[in-house]
């Protein structure tokens, strides 16, 4: 096969983890006689430095010339970009929105040779297997918003949290489906006891629900939810919510996983061009230093090639890849406890040398 990939580098971390990613589908692709092309633009705080924009026209129309997105990570500290610049993370939004990714798949899993590295008692953690379903273009992320600025005389702000009904129901589709080929459980979150448009989302989630009689649905509230995923994440296994909740629950739900650089996700529209990238953002406390670890964005790739290549075999052979190297003791500092670290890069070579 011949795909087209582009890749978002971006800030921080995320140039050192997206060449740990390349690095194993360079390898894929050449034993199993694929050819991947890999396009790198311009993105986030490199963007805004080199064009103003975060998100700059020459890559916008790289990603609509690719197959697939592959992304690091982007923002950073104050003062990377000159005053009055953009939000580099407002790229990453713009970016979303053109595609219309409104459906983020973050799946969580308990490796259980890093289990002694989660803060949580073995038992309750060995065996987790939970996919987040977070809703990625609308609610409060993308309603009407006003700054504090000299028209209120800088003493209010808002932003607005808005959903319709077709945007739960496409949501909640991928997820019911998703249901069906798992454990048949769907737990939706919201905050029905507040706010209005969790009230629309449950009765979206309810009618939907009488398309799907074989799964069980549970209404959850996000904030005792949120304490259940840390005492009974076993519980659970495919979870809707939000764009904001799943935003916050997913960095949560990393802990049962043993670091957030472990976890990846997949943002899709009705297309096959999808956008990929490890749920973490651009550390910009262990940057530069090469001890990122990869796994996030490796696994990311697997779900490249699953969902926008369809190559199912060649993902699998990379997730097998990631756990035969943890198993062999690789590992990098955010899950070695007090024991042997290795660098970003070796920990890429160990996954290499397993595939
Ligand atoms: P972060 O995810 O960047 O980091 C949180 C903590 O996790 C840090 O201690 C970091 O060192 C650690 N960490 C993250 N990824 C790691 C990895 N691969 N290996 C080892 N440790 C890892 O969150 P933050 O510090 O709150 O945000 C930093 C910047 O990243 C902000 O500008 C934020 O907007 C941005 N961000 C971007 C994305 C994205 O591009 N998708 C996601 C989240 C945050
Ligand atoms: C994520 C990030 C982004 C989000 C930010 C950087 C816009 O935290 O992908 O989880 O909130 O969606
Ligand atoms: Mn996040």
């Amino acid at each position: 096969m011949e795909a087209k990939i582009t890749l978002l580098p971006g800030d921080g971390v995320g140039p050192e983890v997206v060449n740990a990613a390349v690095q194993v589908l360079e390898t894929i692709a050449s034993r199993n006689h694929h050819t991947f092309t890999f396009t790198e633009a311009l993105f986030g705080i490199a963007g805004i430095n080199a064009t103003g924009e975060a998100l700059p026209k020459d890559t916008l129309a790289a990603c609509e010339d690719s197959d697939a997105i592959l992304l690091g990570a982007v923002g950073g500290p104050a003062g990377s970009t000159p005053p009055g610049s953009p939000r580099p993370e407002a790229g990453l939004l713009g970016l979303r929105k053109h595609f219309g990714f409104f459906a983020n798949l973050r799946p969580v899993k308990a490796y259980p040779m890093l289990i002694d590295y989660v803060p949580l008692k073995k038992e309750l953690v060995d065996g987790v297997d939970i996919l987040f379903v977070r809703e990625l273009t609308g609610g409060i992320y993308f309603g009407t918003r006003e700054e504090a600025n000299e028209g209120n005389d800088h003493t209010s702000a808002h932003d607005t949290m808005l959903y319709t009904t077709p945007e739960v129901t496409r949501i909640g589709k991928i997820a019911f489906d998703a249901a069906q080929q798992r454990e048949k459980t769907l737990v939706s979150v919201d905050k029905a006891n507040v706010l209005a448009s969790s009230r629309l989302w449950r009765t979206a989630i309810d009618t939907l629900h009488q398309d799907y009689p074989d799964i069980s649905v549970e209404h959850a509230l996000v904030d005792s939810f949120a304490m259940r995923l840390m005492t009974h994440p076993n519980d659970f296994d495919v979870v809707v919510t939000g764009n904001m909740f799943g935003d916050i629950l997913s960095d949560q739900a990393s802990v049962l996983a043993g670091s957030l650089g472990m976890l990846p996700s997949a943002s899709l529209n009705a297309e096959k061009i999808g956008l990929y990238e490890p749920i973490h953002g651009s550390a910009p406390d262990i940057a530069g230093q090469g001890i990122a670890n990869p796994t996030g964005t490796i696994l990311s790739a697997a779900m490249l090639l699953r969902h926008s290549l369809g190559l199912e075999n060649e993902a699998k052979q990379i997730e097998d890849a990631v756990e035969q190297a943890l198993n062999n003791g690789a590992r990098t500092g955010d899950i070695s406890g007090d024991g042997e670290r290795i660098s970003t890069q070796e920990f890429t070579t160990e996954v290499i040398n397993a595939l």
